[in-house]
């Protein structure tokens, strides 16, 4: 049986002070959530916050982000080893805004899976398509694609150690959720084709869907079978709704 995993991506998103606040309050509320892992990925400045706060807590953390680089001159960046001088469970890898706006390619991101990895680190590997993309027909090869560049690079076996968030691009923030159906869909997809090259792997991979996911629409998410969490960006901002989200995982 593999875990539901809610892991919520904050983006560029909070202070000091509202990191401290939702903490608190997810901290307070965990008691009530009995059927799922939960983690939080934060601005990679709050993450010596988050592990302070978070310490022997229930709740794990990670960055949303990392260089393929282990040091050296690359202003602004932050490293995998960085990572772990906060112990950050998790990384996300090549989400859809590092990909659009910061042209993360395949290869990249690949890249960045390896060294997560190499770091001891679990990368979350987003993958989705684009509205147009999936108005003509191509999510398939789009998620296909995305997915066949981290084996490539990494090896079927390691892509275990990881976990798969499918993203459609159309769903973030859009308020416009992709439908239960639609989900499962891509997600039994991915799966297969995950189970081509291993059917271990694929029995164990967590794959999560995020886009718009909240309190009233993840229970029936959740409850598809190939859907096992969620990737969560403006509902992990607020307590409330973040633990929504996560008391609706079923058992
Ligand atoms: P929203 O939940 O705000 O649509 O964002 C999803 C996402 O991009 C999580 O990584």
């Amino acid at each position: 049986m593999r875990r539901i995993l809610i892991a919520g991506n904050w983006k560029m998103n909070g202070s000091s002070s509202s990191t401290q606040t939702l903490l608190e309050g997810l901290k307070q509320g965990m008691g009530e959530v009995k059927h799922a892992d939960v983690a939080v990925c934060a601005p990679f400045i709050y993450l010596p916050q988050v592990a302070d706060l978070l310490n022997g807590s229930a709740i794990a953390w990670g960055a949303q982000n990392l260089s393929e680089h282990s040091a050296g001159a690359f202003t602004g960046e932050i490293s995998a080893s960085m990572l772990n001088d906060f112990n950050c469970k998790y990384a996300i890898i090549g989400h859809s805004e590092r990909r659009s706006l910061y042209g993360e390619s395949d290869e990249l991101v690949a890249e960045k899976f390896a060294v997560a990895l190499g770091a001891g680190l679990c990368p979350i590997i987003c993958i989705g398509e684009l509205l147009e993309e999936r108005e003509a027909n191509q999510t398939e090869a789009v998620v296909g694609r995305q997915l066949d560049a981290v084996i490539k690079r990494n090896g079927i076996e390691a892509l275990a150690k990881g976990v798969i968030a499918y993203e459609p691009v159309w769903a973030i923030g859009t308020g416009k959720t992709a439908s239960p159906e639609q989900a499962q869909d891509v997600h039994a997809f991915i799966r297969q084709r995950v189970a081509a090259q291993d059917a271990s792997v694929a029995e164990k991979i967590q794959i999560l869907y995020g886009g718009s996911m909240k309190p009233s629409n993840a229970q029936q998410l959740l409850a598809m079978q190939d859907v096992d969490g969620g990737l969560i960006g403006g509902a992990s901002l607020k307590a409330e709704d973040f633990l929504g989200i996560c008391t609706a995982a079923p058992a």
